[in-house]
């Protein structure tokens, strides 16, 4: 009987939120429209006004969007309805409502296309590797070139280097310290170098010792960066370019991206392709 009454102990890991630990460790939303201000004005020589987030997640990235200016408006792509709602009740919620009725979002494949055309349509954090073929890439690619304005761009953000294909790295950050915080383990758990299929899981390991594990997993085609590049043109993208964040003379990242042509071959970097109409 004694048993019965006997209560299982909370850990940390139990009660975290996963997609809070989630925004708290790989989102930067504010650092991302900055490069979509930017590749845009790079492209156009003006703001953009009009954004499509797709793969969106919790859409933080358009609520950062509308709440930059008062004209912008942002579209929301997924197909998890878990993970938009978690969105409309954490993040939506928190905007004022006339900058919250200026993101729309929809619970669809982001290949369905039947949004209005924007500046800028965006895919990151890797999400369009889960098409895994040419065909599926291109097919995906003229998707979004055919929802983008005459004057539009489409931006996709992408990981490679030396270290990025070693299974036996797992990536650890230390997002809050101490006994209340938490760390982010970035596992790279398989790469197949015959078709280029990679696993990634996200585990949360807290301060009381518990493990949030598998928190969130991805299995990928590992793109590279020419191969990208070659399918924005077979899907009609008139041309694209790369950026890479900018080396101090210590070999420090600088904090200033631009386009490049050659770029340094560090063991582990992310870039970002620019489609443009
Ligand atoms: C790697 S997460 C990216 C979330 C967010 N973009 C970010 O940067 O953190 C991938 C997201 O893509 C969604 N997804 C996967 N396949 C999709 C598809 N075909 N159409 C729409 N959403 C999809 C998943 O539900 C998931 O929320």
């Amino acid at each position: 009987m004694a048993a019965k009454n006997k209560k299982t102990k909370k850990t940390m890991a139990t009660k975290a939120d996963k997609f809070d630990c989630y925004l708290q460790s790989v989102q930067s939303a504010d650092h991302e429209i900055d490069i979509f201000d930017q590749v845009y004005k790079d492209a156009y020589k003006r703001e953009p006004v009009t954004l499509r987030e797709d793969f969106c997640g919790t859409f933080s990235v358009c609520c950062e969007w509308v709440k930059r200016d008062k004209d912008r408006k942002a579209w929301g792509i997924d197909l998890c309805p878990e993970t938009l709602q978690w969105g409309r009740d954490n993040i939506l919620s928190d905007l004022k409502p006339t900058d919250a009725a200026r993101v729309v979002v929809l619970e669809q494949d982001v290949r369905a296309g039947n949004t209005p055309f924007v500046d800028v349509l965006v895919a990151q954090n890797f999400s369009f590797w889960i098409f895994k073929t040419r065909t599926e890439v291109i097919e995906y690619f003229k998707v979004a070139l055919a929802n983008l304005a005459d004057e539009g761009v489409m931006v996709l953000d992408m990981m490679g280097g030396t270290a990025c294909y070693d299974t036996t790295i797992t990536d650890k950050r230390t997002i809050v310290k101490g006994k209340k915080g938490f760390k982010y383990h970035w596992e790279q758990a398989y790469f197949n170098p015959v078709n280029a299929d990679a696993s990634f899981y996200i585990h949360f390991k807290f301060g009381d010792g518990s493990k949030m594990k598998r928190a969130f997993e991805y299995h990928w085609r590992f793109w590279t960066v020419p191969e990208v590049r070659e399918m924005l043109q077979e899907a009609g993208f008139k041309e694209s370019h790369v950026y890479f964040e900018r080396e101090n003379e210590d070999g420090e990242d600088s904090g200033e991206w631009e386009r490049m042509e050659e770029a340094p071959n560090n063991p582990t970097w992310l870039s970002y392709i620019v489609g443009v109409k």
